[in-house]
């Protein structure tokens, strides 16, 4: 593009969610909890768990097609792919690299963005900064995870918290005023020990000895990681606000990083705000870091929470510590994005899998009997989004 265009839209939105779900009670039988108390400690009832077919970048590309369906542009017109995850298909190549191939586009830069449960919100100003100084028209954002698969199931501190699941927008150049407005990241690497997963890097490469000290899983100290969120979501919320000149009570709703309901009302309370400008989801998924928040923004559109001209905030925050927030004002046709949703089922993508390699099982033992329930596979999508109205398959406009 010749002149910078001065909007990022946001024209598409997708998500998906494995249909194996593994409930509170399921986790009873695993380690000493309680459904009541994960329910009165984080708002958590149950939470998906991808299949033993899937990957993170299985799960990204049809969270990504159906953004791209949405949008009503071609794959291959996405100029840049930005895949924020920390849980990778492999180290190399990016995750990103192989939605491309996925979802059959020819053109597009491709790479991941590490800012844990924050890396969705750094990749949506990421892709707005590429779009706003002309050097992207198209982008597809997508924050996807496979958390399941690095979690301790004996420790309870950690096991119950996280789920599995990937959603994405598509923002596009635009000269009219709207889209993507303030934005704020911040990153306090004191906090950096608090949410980590020890081996497996350089500090300490993958050996049997790590594996037998149990350092390949997520580990985490709730309480410290609990103050830092109550105490920087607000305000980062707040700089993003401010920097697009409005007040939090220009807002109409915020779409808080699901981790835990009583950080998002410690938020709305920072915010002075009642708890219905605040979208929440997480009963349904659990924590499922970077895809946590571009899947609680298609289904709040989706079910009719988000208007045009609305102003929206995306808020997170993440393991560094990172947090970060974009302010929004909301300009695509709401109901673009469950015909978007039910024009692309997970059977329709492959990702490509090199030739003469068979990897291991990748189901954790301790999930392996839940992941034998049958119905696990082929859900329609009203089984993958309960409740949702309208999703028969349907032409998205051009
Ligand atoms: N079931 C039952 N009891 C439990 C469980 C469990 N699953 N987990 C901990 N407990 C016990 C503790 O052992 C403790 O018992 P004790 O008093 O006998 O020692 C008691 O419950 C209270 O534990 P706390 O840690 O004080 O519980 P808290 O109210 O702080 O809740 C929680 C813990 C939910 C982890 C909370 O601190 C939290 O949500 N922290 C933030 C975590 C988070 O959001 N992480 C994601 C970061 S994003 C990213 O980048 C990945």
């Amino acid at each position: 593009m010749s002149t910078p265009a001065r909007y990022a839209h946001v024209t598409g939105w997708g998500r998906y969610a494995p249909s194996q779900v593994l409930t509170n009670h399921d986790l009873e039988r695993m380690v000493d909890t309680s459904d009541e108390w994960i329910v009165s400690r984080t708002g958590i009832r149950e939470r998906r768990v991808a299949a033993a077919h899937e990957t993170t970048a299985s799960m990204a590309a049809v969270a990504g097609l159906r953004a791209i369906r949405t949008a009503g542009i071609d794959p291959d017109e996405i100029d840049l792919i930005l895949l924020a995850t920390l849980t990778p298909d492999y180290w190399m190549p990016s995750t990103a690299a192989l939605v491309k191939e996925a979802i059959g586009n020819t053109r597009a830069a491709a790479m991941d963005v590490a800012a844990a449960c924050s890396g969705f919100v750094y990749a949506f100003a990421t892709a707005q900064a590429y779009i706003t100084s002309g050097m992207a028209k198209h982008v597809l954002v997508i924050g996807a995870e496979l958390l399941t698969r690095f979690l301790d199931y004996t420790d309870r501190n950690t096991c119950i918290l996280f789920g599995d699941g990937a959603g994405a927008v598509v923002l596009s150049a635009s000269d009219e005023p709207g889209g993507g407005l303030g934005i704020e990241m911040t990153t306090e690497p004191q906090g950096a020990y608090m949410i980590w997963l020890p081996a497996g890097g350089a500090k300490s490469p993958p050996s049997a000895e790590t594996v037998a000290r149990g350092e390949h899983y997520v580990r985490m100290e709730g309480k410290e990681t609990y103050r830092f969120a109550t105490r920087t979501l607000a305000t980062t919320a707040l700089t993003s606000i401010q920097r697009a000149g409005l007040e939090p009570s220009d807002i109409d709703l915020f779409i808080p990083h699901q981790a835990n309901i009583r950080i998002i009302e410690a938020v709305a309370k920072g915010l002075d705000l009642p708890m219905e400008k605040m979208f929440v989801n997480l009963h349904k998924y659990g924590n499922t870091s970077a895809a946590s928040v571009p899947i609680a923004l298609a289904e709040a559109v989706n079910e009719g929470r988000v208007k045009v001209g609305d102003r929206i905030v995306i808020v997170a925050f993440g393991a560094g510590f990172t947090s970060g927030a974009v302010t929004i004002q909301w300009t695509a046709d709401p109901a673009r994005g469950v015909a978007g949703d039910a024009a692309v089922q997970p059977e329709d993508v492959a990702v490509r899998l090199p030739v003469d390699w068979d990897s291991v099982d990748p189901i954790p033992e301790a999930l392996a009997e839940i992941m034998r329930r049958p119905g696990t596979v082929d859900v329609p999508l009203d089984d993958v989004v309960p409740g949702e109205q309208g999703h028969a398959p349907q032409e998205v406009p051009a």
